[in-house]
């Protein structure tokens, strides 16, 4: 299984902190952002990953992560998304990475407590099709939101003002090699971007979709307040010796 990490996008939901850098490479406590994901699929026991970046200071990933040794890696991949054409457009930029092979995907501010190697197994085991991890949030309207029936999500719905659960989609996403001709038929969505939530859809519609739910905590970090929560997360687990 290969894992792609997407941080490209122009993070202007965070100016002026992104006005001379990525948003990615913006610290979390101790580390850059972009490290937290990288991380969790290593640790997931994935070593073949792309990073895929983007805007004015994609060169600054290079100079940070060169071929990931600090991760144990012996190489890194990076591809460089013009634009901010959406999630769906970052993972499309991988099919050549990705090689007919199943995919671990993972936004670039998404951060987890949790190990995802068992879920990541559970994927391989169902081999084909997509799984989405959930977690239960108070305050569901920032985000896709799963709405769940008799055990199956039966629609996602990116950011309602009525949300139907309290289950959110996270940025940590599986495919099978599908997906790369799922993307090349979606259509823009209102805010100009082909949309992961699109794609999650149409898997949900051809019933090959699974879900597993996240139990310690999870956070994005591309607002405000949700970076500041991200901070204050992983400063706890490093008081407790755990990070
Ligand atoms: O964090 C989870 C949420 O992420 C999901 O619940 C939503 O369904 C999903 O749409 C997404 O929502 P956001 O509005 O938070 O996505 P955002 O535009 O902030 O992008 C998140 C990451 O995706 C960003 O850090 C880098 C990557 N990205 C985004 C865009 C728009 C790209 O690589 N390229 C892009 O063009």
């Amino acid at each position: 299984m290969k894992g792609i990490v997407l941080a490209g996008g122009l993070g202007t939901r965070l100016l002026p902190l992104t006005k001379i850098t990525n948003k990615h490479l913006l610290p979390v406590y101790n580390k850059p952002m972009i490290y937290y994901p990288i991380e969790t699929l290593v640790k997931a026991g994935i070593f073949e990953i792309l990073v895929v970046t983007g805007g004015n200071h994609a060169g600054d990933f290079l100079k940070l992560l060169g071929n990931g040794k600090e991760f144990g890696l012996k190489h890194l991949n990076y591809t460089y998304q013009e634009g901010e054409g959406g999630i769906a457009e970052a993972l499309g930029l991988a099919e050549h990475f990705a090689d007919n092979e199943s995919v671990v995907v993972i936004l670039g501010d998404n951060i987890v407590e949790e190990d995802i190697t068992e879920m990541v197994k559970n994927f391989e085991d169902q081999k084909v099709g997509s799984k989405i991890l959930l977690k239960e949030v108070t305050n569901p309207e920032r985000f896709g939101v799963a709405e769940i029936k008799n055990g199956h999500i039966v629609k996602i719905v990116e950011k309602p003002d009525v949300p139907t659960s309290h289950y959110v989609v996270t940025g940590i996403y599986m495919y099978d090699s599908e997906v790369f001709n799922m993307i090349k038929q979606l259509k823009p969505s209102q805010r100009g971007e082909l949309e992961i939530t699109d794609v999650n859809n149409i898997y949900i519609e051809k019933g090959k979709m699974t879900f597993d739910i996240l139990k310690g905590w999870w956070t994005d970090a591309g607002t405000f307040e949700s970076l500041f929560k991200a901070n204050c997360l992983i400063a706890d687990k490093v008081r407790n010796g755990e990070q």
